[in-house]
């Protein structure tokens, strides 16, 4: 089993891990939008086997990020609400800058990928400076 681990707090709250999906259902450089806990997931994999799970909206409006156009050699994803880009390697946003999406930490069991939810009772969501 390899995870990796996300989110944006100092505390570790207790996590529920869910199913999501399979890596032949997510081949690297895909994106793949699930539900995960009643959460909205957008699960990455990026070149060279790395896992990220994001909030699956986009920081400015609640359009879909997986609907948005993804260059995987770059990472940039443009959303097509409004052409938005931000970075899927780091959850960063490019322009406008100063956009953090929320990664929840991700595992993997032979085939099965997993996301981790935390159950804090806190909404999880992607974040803008001044938001
Ligand atoms: S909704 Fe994504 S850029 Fe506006």
């Amino acid at each position: 089993m390899s995870s990796s681990r996300g989110g944006d707090t100092t505390t570790a709250p207790e996590i529920k891990w869910v199913d999501v999906t399979t890596l032949g259902e997510l081949w690297e450089g895909e994106v793949l939008d699930v539900e995960a806990a009643g959460e909205r997931v957008l699960l990455v994999h990026l070149p060279g086997g790395e896992l990220r799970a994001y909030q699956g909206f986009c920081p400015h409006q609640e359009v879909l990020l997986a609907d948005g156009d993804w260059e995987p050699d770059d990472g940039v994803l443009v959303c097509h609400g409004h052409l938005w880009e931000l970075d899927l390697r780091s959850g960063i946003g490019i322009n406008p800058a100063g956009c953090r999406l929320y990664a929840y930490p991700t595992e993997t069991d032979g085939e099965t990928v997993r996301v981790g939810i935390p159950q804090d009772g806190l909404r999880h969501h992607n974040r803008c400076s001044g938001t």
